[in-house]
């Protein structure tokens, strides 16, 4: 099969944009880069480890109260159907049964944007919820609802979005089968002209699959009602929005609901939302006067609680010889499951490069199967392979080399706002990350390797949001005895909060971390902070902190001048101790001026400051992935991955590792393996469990590699910090498929990429 290996080299012909020392807010002095400072920016052990690793840590699942009682939910066999009869005589009968709620008896409360309720006896996805036992012990309340008798009328359904966009196809909803009946448009300048101006055009088609976010820990909460104040364990992303979703729900106020939540095994945005599960277990609790736990199960979380939708793309663009793309044109639909939802995938294609027009028409399309909700850089996984893909086939068709062909088109303006960013470090980070996995030299190497092993070496670019942004505060107390308890309504989902949060503190006031102790995931005692989506924490809640403790600190100084006598101008601070700066053995320990200052505890709450405006925030980074394709058995073994990002600067480079190795494994799993399958004669999702769900594990994690480029976007916050989170998958997939086009020449274009679809390419 024919192809080009184009030659060429790095044109870095411009001057990187050095955003140290260029500051927006004049509060605080930017700090230095990380190698002067003390503990920012070092690879720290998490502060909760010890409590992990030996198991008392307590997560939602380990919260046992008194008298407690166990709640498990029925979920429909059928894709759609109407429930005509319910028949719990013989479950309620079962001894240990306490309580059996359904769509006959509660309350209507609604859900998912008045669509559907709490229970619908209109049943529209396998796994819908139909009805609720509580019973003594969770084996009882299963045994229960396999005695539930259901009488349904099944309905024609439908499971594939392309049949769903027939106009003979079965209605999902009453309303049709495309959210608000519509596509979502964008455009910028004249499409038509920009092709006009072409000198070559290109369309091709993209797909991907859905994928299932499967976090390690299951869905649960534990409800306890005191009279009419109700606390709720969750293990949630967003102890804030799953208070005020359920206080809303319940019709109760804000200040009565209590959202606790400590510890977590992922998320990956499957827990962004409060669960329909929660305020079931709180209605049961309430009828029986007990604490109720309510787990979801593996299946149960295959099936209810979200996925990325997947997507057909298709997508044309316009080039001129010298590389400057004139024209980009997006066409996408993606199932988002039995209620409304987000398929759309254009933001890379809008976003990422400089040109002049483009069009997108995007459809969020229902189907009888769960709904999607956000994950993980919701769109621009889908999004980036297909456009990541497209600009290696533009490249190659004119005769450029990819990453040359991306500088050409580089901007250091948002293409879709018209505004600058506050910083963008994508050039030094396709540089590292080149250089490191020796791209100009490898690319001529394409193709070749031992016998049926052809080796091939690819790349892709990334760009998200992440700048985070108030409201987020955070609380700081300084005790008397010198130790110091940091106080925000932030979560930690398993990244690291707790400890950057401690480290900021420790880093302004001077202390060991150990004196540090911190608070977070309780929404009636912390302030407020946001859901930890978007890659927003690290970016949010960080600023606050370094609020919190210089204020602490300026408060210090002003004490240390009234005890001491002496101006405030003429002291030091230093490690913890404030000095006289004419007479060093004058000085005095920040837990003494505490004590002399006649307080108990000082207390400080810092807040996030506005971003800038007329300013982007966004994250960027490249990614660049080293394949083995086995040309006889169609496998593809990712050999290494290169993952170089400006996001800012960086708090933990343990966790921010964690974090990056973390998403570039999933990554690869959605590139080579993930995929939720359908029945599409029965309506069944025929993998429900990690079994049959193909997750990459650790024998197919690739040597990864991690730079970052940032010392800091001092433009956009106190700490300089953008986020990490989802920046880490996006690029993935489109560095593997674009790998695998150069090992083999020939492009797969649907995702996962399976060795069943590598054998049809090469073979037949
Ligand atoms: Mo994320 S999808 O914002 O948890």
């Amino acid at each position: 099969m024919p192809r080009r290996i184009v030659k060429s080299k790095l044109f870095f012909d411009e001057k990187f944009i050095d955003t140290i020392g260029e500051v927006s807010n004049e509060k605080y002095k930017p700090w230095e880069p990380n190698e002067k400072l003390k503990v920012i920016g070092k690879s720290i052990p998490r502060i909760d480890g010890y409590d992990k690793v030996s198991g008392s840590a307590v997560y939602t699942f380990d919260v046992n109260l008194p008298h407690m009682a166990y709640a498990r939910i029925l979920g429909s066999p059928f894709p759609n159907a109407k429930i005509r009869n319910i028949n719990l005589k013989k479950a309620k009968e079962l001894p240990g049964v306490l309580v059996i709620i359904t769509s006959e008896d509660e309350p209507k409360i609604s859900w998912y944007y008045g669509t559907t309720s709490l229970f619908d006896s209109h049943v529209r996805c396998v796994g819908d919820e139909v009805a609720c036992v509580v019973a003594e012990t969770e084996k009882i309340a299963e045994d229960a609802i396999r005695l539930i008798e259901i009488d349904y009328e099944e309905l024609p359904f439908v499971v594939d979005a392309k049949d769903a966009m027939k106009p003979d196809s079965p209605k999902v909803h009453d309303w049709g089968n495309i959210l608000d009946g519509k596509p979502s448009i964008y455009s910028r300048g004249n499409i038509e002209d920009g092709f006009k101006d072409a000198d070559v055009i290109l369309e091709d088609i993209f797909s991907t699959q859905v994928a299932v976010h499967n976090p390690t820990e299951v869905h649960c909460s534990v409800i306890n009602w005191d009279d009419s104040k109700l606390t709720i364990w969750d293990s949630t992303q967003a102890i804030f929005g799953v208070r005020d979703q359920i206080a809303g729900s319940l019709k109760i106020s804000e200040s009565n609901v209590r959202v606790i939540k400590k510890y977590m095994g992922g998320g990956f945005g499957s827990k962004l939302e409060a669960g329909k599960y929660s305020v079931i277990a709180a209605l049961a609790s309430k009828k029986i006067g007990r604490p109720v736990k309510i787990t979801l199960d593996r299946k149960q979380m295959n099936l209810i609680v979200g996925n990325r939708p997947d997507s057909y793309q298709k997508l044309k663009a316009g080039v001129k010889k010298d590389g400057k793309l004139t024209a980009l044109k997006h066409y996408s639909y993606g199932a988002v499951g039995a209620y409304p939802s987000g398929a759309g995938c254009s933001w890379p294609l809008r976003s990422l490069y400089k040109c002049p027009n483009v069009s997108t028409e995007e459809y969020n399309v229902l189907i009888n199967a769960g709904r999607a909700r956000a994950f993980r850089a919701p769109g621009h996984v889908q999004g980036t392979f297909a456009f990541e893909s497209l600009i290696d086939e533009l490249a190659e068709e004119i005769g450029m080399d990819p990453l040359d062909f991306r500088l050409k088109n580089y901007t250091d303006i948002d293409p879709v706002s018209g505004e600058p960013y506050t910083s963008k470090l994508l050039k030094e980070a396709y540089q590292k990350s080149a250089d490191a996995i020796g791209w100009y030299t490898k690319r001529k190497s394409a193709g070749s390797g031992k016998g049926n092993i052809k080796t091939g070496i690819g790349m892709a670019t990334q760009i998200w949001w992440g700048g985070g942004g108030p409201p987020a505060y955070a609380t700081l107390k300084l005790n008397r005895d010198g130790s110091v308890q940091v106080i925000a309504g932030t979560q930690d989902l398993g990244t690291g909060t707790y400890t950057f949060i401690a480290m900021v503190a420790a880093e302004v006031l001077e202390i060991p971390l150990e004196k540090i102790q911190v608070s977070i995931g309780d929404t009636s005692v912390d302030p407020y902070c946001p859901s930890s989506g978007g890659s927003m924490t690290a970016a949010s809640v960080s600023p606050a902190v370094r609020d919190a403790a210089e204020q602490m600190k300026s408060k210090l100084i002003s004490g240390a001048s009234a005890i001491l006598e002496l101006p405030e101008d003429q002291l030091k601070y230093q490690d913890g101790i404030i000095y006289n700066t004419k007479d060093e053995t004058q000085k005095i320990e920040i837990s003494n001026v505490v004590q002399k200052m006649h307080e108990r505890v000082l207390i400080t709450t810092g807040a996030r400051n506005e971003n800038p405006k007329g300013y982007q925030a966004n994250t960027f980074g490249a990614q660049f992935a080293e394949v083995e394709v086995d040309i006889e058995t169609g496998k593809v073994k990712v050999l290494k991955i290169v993952a170089a990002h400006d996001i800012g600067r960086v708090l933990n480079r343990k966790t921010l590792e964690n974090q990056f190795h973390g998403g570039i494994i999933q990554g690869l799993g959605y590139a080579l393996m993930e995929e939720r399958l359908i029945d599409k004669n029965t309506g069944k999702v025929l993998n429900t469990n990690m079994h049959d769900y193909k997750m990459a594990t650790i024998k197919d994690t690739p040597d990864i590699q991690v730079i970052i480029v940032s010392q800091g976007d001092n433009l956009l916050n106190y700490t300089g910090v953008k986020g990490i989170g989802e920046p880490a998958i996006i690029p993935t997939a489109g560095a593997i498929a674009n790998a695998v086009y150069n090992a083999i020449g020939v492009r797969i274009k649907s995702l996962p990429i399976t060795p069943d679809k590598i054998l049809n390419a090469l073979y037949s």
